[in-house]
């Protein structure tokens, strides 16, 4: 977890640190930083979000121009400012950012203390710090021989920027299994976590991948080594990234842009990858991969979170219209339990930020264990992205709300288009199934439009129900998932204790607390268990629990019985998800927007989970 940015060039600092901080904010914000270099170091830090050190910055400019900058999510120790990054060197010559976890920082720490150094903060990083200290003037090193030495015996995770007020035109990156970019301009350089604090500069960047050093010098090329020593190859690539795209464009918060987005953002994923008319899907991982792909024998789909939830539609659509067995994992449970995964698996590893560590080690894992790994990623360029054998983007665009939704969709589509192209390699799907799916899923994006002209009557059930402490979703085949998720968004941004059941589960355990204080949130739409989830809404009802029905366009008979009801357009059944989910990411949104929750940033949450 964690943001990193850093600069060094022409212009002031630290006006650009802050900018890039606001950015890296959805990495974590429980406290930040800044390190100036102007002569000596000037370490500004605040518990709080970017806006807290902003108010604490002194009145007059600060002209430094080169520094780092830090967005906590807190690993070791507490949230204060002490505990902020940057850290700096015992005799204050040095500061450093981190991101990630030096395991072995409790012994390092150990032997510092015998030879001396005090600390100030509980973190890992600031014994890194310290540690580099201690090599560089011990043999004195340059800073970049320091770091790699130290580096050399340091186990964990970290992408770490450091300055060294003694070589003031420099800026030293290094990574391991955390994100880190380098941006590159006519006259100054950049590091950050992702290229958004980077765009806005120059859309040249190299992605630094594990166990590789940056010397950014001002006046010289970039520099990468190995940890090894070896230097590499520079690899810059040339971004696309519109920085408008990750604006808010007027909206009070990205998560309702973001939702808003989704007819969009789903038309954006088909783009090329299907066509109704001509009858046709591609997914170019797919082809690249076609002859060890068509002889898999089973599919593991290894995620987290929301992702996760995708991967469970995954598998009703992929064993529904391709007939391949699916698993689908927890990815932090996959990785540690020594799993059967072989070369005739093929492993879709899901992550909307490409960065996310269990997934990220279910990757390698599954890639030492010979099965063929497919990412479905959003952010372009992430570590999951390049980790995997071949895969396909999401093109949904940067997502900065904490809970994730048009990532959500996205994946979907994707794994939809995916099932219906294996199930028609594989002659598990007729011609005229795929071809009425095809179009089904064409009309998606326009069908979604109209679910989301019904905002002010469900801002209007949102308000009915803001005050419950309790609320259930019931969902059956491939709206189960949909439970689940309505469940996971309404707790992660309004605090409130909610379960998704699959419906008919719903005897075995949560009809126990239904009472009138229960809003049940039931996914109710046409298809194969419909007159069973009818049956289940009159079970909770004899309860008295309140219903909140999500249901197919002019479906009288539940418009009856439900308390409020929300109508979404006919679609093929296992497409339902596509459009019954929008309606719940919107009560959660306007019941935590109700309940005066930070939406964009819940607490204790993070957008990117790069620790374990
Ligand atoms: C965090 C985020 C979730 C996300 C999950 C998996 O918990 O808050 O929104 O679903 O990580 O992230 P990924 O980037 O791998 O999809």
């Amino acid at each position: 977890m964690c943001g990193i940015v850093a600069y060094s060039g022409k212009k002031a600092a630290c006006p650009i640190l802050i900018e890039g901080l606001k950015r890296l904010e959805y990495r974590g914000y429980d406290s930040s930083g800044v390190s100036l270099l102007n002569g000596s170091l000037q370490t500004f830090k605040k518990k709080g979000k970017v806006k807290d050190l902003e108010n604490i910055l002194p009145k007059e400019e600060l002209t430094a121009t080169l520094g780092i900058g830090h967005t906590r999510w807190a690993t070791h120790g507490e949230p204060n400012d002490v505990n902020a990054h940057p850290h700096l060197s015992g005799n204050g010559r040095l500061a450093l950012v981190h991101n990630g976890i030096i395991e072995n920082y409790a012994s390092i720490k150990e032997a510092l203390i015998k030879r001396g150094h005090t600390f100030s903060s509980e973190t890992d990083t600031e014994v890194l710090v310290h540690y580099i200290e201690e090599l560089q003037s011990e043999g004195k090193l340059a800073l970049e021989e320091a770091v790699r030495q130290a580096l050399l015996h340091v186990e964990g995770a970290y992408a770490i920027v450091v300055i060294d007020s003694q070589e003031p035109n420099k800026l030293v990156g290094a990574k391991k299994q955390s994100p880190l970019v380098v941006g590159i301009a006519e006259d100054s350089f950049y590091f950050a976590s992702d290229a958004t604090p980077i765009i806005s500069h120059t859309n040249k960047v190299v992605y630094l991948k594990d166990g590789e050093i940056a010397v950014a010098e001002l006046g010289k090329e970039l520099v990468i080594r190995q940890l090894s020593n070896i230097e590499q190859k520079l690899d810059v690539q040339e971004l696309s990234l519109d920085i408008q795209q990750i604006e808010k464009g007027g909206y009070e918060h990205y998560m309702l842009k973001e939702i808003d987005e989704q007819p969009k953002t789903i038309a954006d994923g088909m783009r090329g990858r299907l066509n109704g008319k001509e009858g046709w899907t591609r997914l170019d991982g797919l082809e690249e991969y076609s002859n060890r792909i068509s002889s898999v024998k089973r599919i593991i789909i290894a995620a987290c979170g929301t992702s996760w939830h995708s991967g469970l539609i995954g598998e009703y659509l992929i064993e529904e219209f391709a007939r391949i067995p699916v698993e689908v994992e927890y990815a932090s449970e996959l990785r540690y339990r020594n799993p059967i995964i072989g070369k005739d698996d093929l492993v879709i590893a899901i992550s909307q930020s490409g960065e996310t560590a269990d997934t990220l080690a279910a990757v390698n894992l599954a890639k030492e264990k010979g099965a063929l790994v497919y990412g479905l990623v959003n952010a372009v360029g992430s570590t999951i992205a390049r980790a995997s054998h071949c895969g396909s983007y999401l093109h949904a665009g940067p997502e900065i709300g904490v809970a994730s939704t048009k990532a959500f969709t996205s994946q979907v589509t994707l794994l939809a288009i995916m099932a219906l192209n294996l199930g028609m390699k594989r002659g598990t799907l007729s011609n005229t199934t795929y071809h009425r799916l095809i179009s089904a899923l064409e009309q998606i994006p326009s069908q979604l439009s109209k679910v989301l002209e019904q905002k002010e009557q469900i801002k209007y059930i949102a308000g009915e129900i803001k005050s419950a402490t309790n609320a259930l979703y019931l969902g059956r085949g491939f709206n189960f998932p949909v439970a689940l998720e309505g469940a996971l968004k309404l707790k992660e941004i309004s605090y409130i204790h909610a379960e998704g059941y699959p419906a008919a589960e719903m005897k075995h355990g949560p009809i126990a607390l239904i009472d009138i204080y229960m809003p049940v949130f039931v996914i109710a739409t046409k298809g194969g268990s419909y007159d069973k989830i009818v049956s289940n809404i009159q079970e909770v009802k004899a309860r008295k629990g309140k219903i909140i029905a999500i249901i197919t366009e002019g479906d009288e008979t539940i418009k009856d019985l439900a308390d409020y009801y929300i109508e979404i357009p006919l679609t093929e059944e296992a497409l339902t998800p596509l459009l019954s989910v929008v309606p719940l990411q919107l009560l959660s949104y306007y019941i935590a927007v109700m309940r005066g929750c930070n939406v964009d940033q819940p607490r204790n949450l993070a957008k990117s989970v790069t620790v374990e």
